[in-house]
């Protein structure tokens, strides 16, 4: 079992140890306030591989590069003005830019599965310190075996990769509990290749500029991971669920109760008041302890689909997916 290192009771000496892990090419589970991720050394093309292999991860599938600072990342992919004003209002924060490499980054092309273009975001809190103890930009999928559920606590990265993995960095439960809203901007237009932590709402009213929804197509083209079938858990899901079935696991939104409660196995609320956000942080935690009972299934109650929501309900999409 991977070592489990608090960030929050010696940040320096943690920083030390992972700067150390990640200088010797091997992956370390930092936090972030999206989900916790699986970090390496962009520029090493060793530590690259072993994160797709630890995941199970298919090499056409591109990671997100995190940087300490926008001066770093600039460093590494080059900015049409739109980009940039977007990046300074938002980072660091929730969200990643597609962007064009620089032919002069050191960021090896395995991060960016041979495209031309690289996934770039700015964290906040430990994850932007340990950058900068590091030096070298840190590529991170979120720190889950492929197609599972992204993490959001140190203890659900150390269940899934058991001994494969040597160090993780516990910064507590992740604030945000999405991963990063992914935009890609082409000419004038701002486009969302997936929703996320960030709400595309706050994007076009801060920037005054329409977020443009991908149809499917254009979806598996741009963001290569974006399968239909991802974020899953073990058992089944019913989504928009009206009543529950005796032994499922209701997990509902603004405390509404449902037809057959008495018989589930157990009944969670992402969020009693409604709060959109607060049901972010909760769903993948939940998820996870839904599957801890062993349900035959999973019922969802509808969430809406505004703020945040979006995001969410594209997740539960996902979960309920057909299983490839
Ligand atoms: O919040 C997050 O984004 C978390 C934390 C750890 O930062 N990371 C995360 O990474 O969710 P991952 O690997 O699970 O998802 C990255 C997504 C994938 O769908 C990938 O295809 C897309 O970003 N992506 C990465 N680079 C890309 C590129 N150059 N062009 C298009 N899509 C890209
Ligand atoms: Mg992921």
């Amino acid at each position: 079992m991977a070592d489990i290192v608090d960030t929050r009771t010696d940040a320096q000496a943690a920083l030390a140890r992972a700067a150390e892990t990640l200088g010797r090419g091997v992956p370390v589970a930092i936090p972030t306030e999206t989900v916790y991720g699986l970090a390496a050394d962009a520029t090493n093309p060793q530590a690259i591989t072993r994160i797709y292999e630890m995941k199970g991860r298919p090499r056409f599938n591109p990671l997100i590069c995190h940087m300490a600072d926008l001066a770093m990342a600039e460093k590494h992919a080059v900015f049409d003005p739109l980009s940039r004003r977007i990046a300074e209002a938002f980072w660091p924060g929730p969200l990643t830019l597609i962007l064009p490499i620089r032919p002069e980054s050191a960021i090896h092309p395995l991060v960016r599965a041979g495209l031309d273009t690289v996934g770039i975001r700015v964290p906040s809190g430990i994850a932007s310190r340990l950058i900068s103890t590091f030096g070298h930009p840190l590529a991170a999928p979120s720190a889950n075996t492929s197609g599972r559920i992204s993490p959001t606590s140190a203890h659900h990265v150390a269940e899934d990769f058991g001994d494969k993995l040597e160090l993780v960095l516990d910064g507590g439960p992740a604030t945000v509990g999405l991963e990063s809203t992914i935009l890609k901007v082409e000419g004038e237009t701002i486009r969302l290749l997936r929703p996320g932590g960030l709400d595309a709402a706050d994007v076009e009213r801060v920037i005054g500029r329409p977020v443009l929804r991908n149809d499917k197509a254009g979806a598996t083209i741009e963001a290569p991971g974006m399968m239909a079938s991802h974020y899953a858990p073990d058992a089944p899901v019913r989504l928009d669920a009206s009543d529950v079935r005796p032994g499922e696991v209701l997990i509902r939104f603004g405390g509404k109760a449902l037809a057959g409660e008495d018989s589930a196995a157990l009944v969670l609320d992402l969020s009693p008041s409604g709060d959109l956000a607060e049901a972010a942080t909760n769903l993948f935690g939940y998820m996870k302890q839904a599957d801890a009972t062993g349900a035959r299934s999973i019922a969802f109650s509808p969430i809406p689909a505004t703020g945040l929501g979006e995001a969410i309900n594209d997740r539960l999409q996902r979960a309920a997916a057909p299983r490839g």
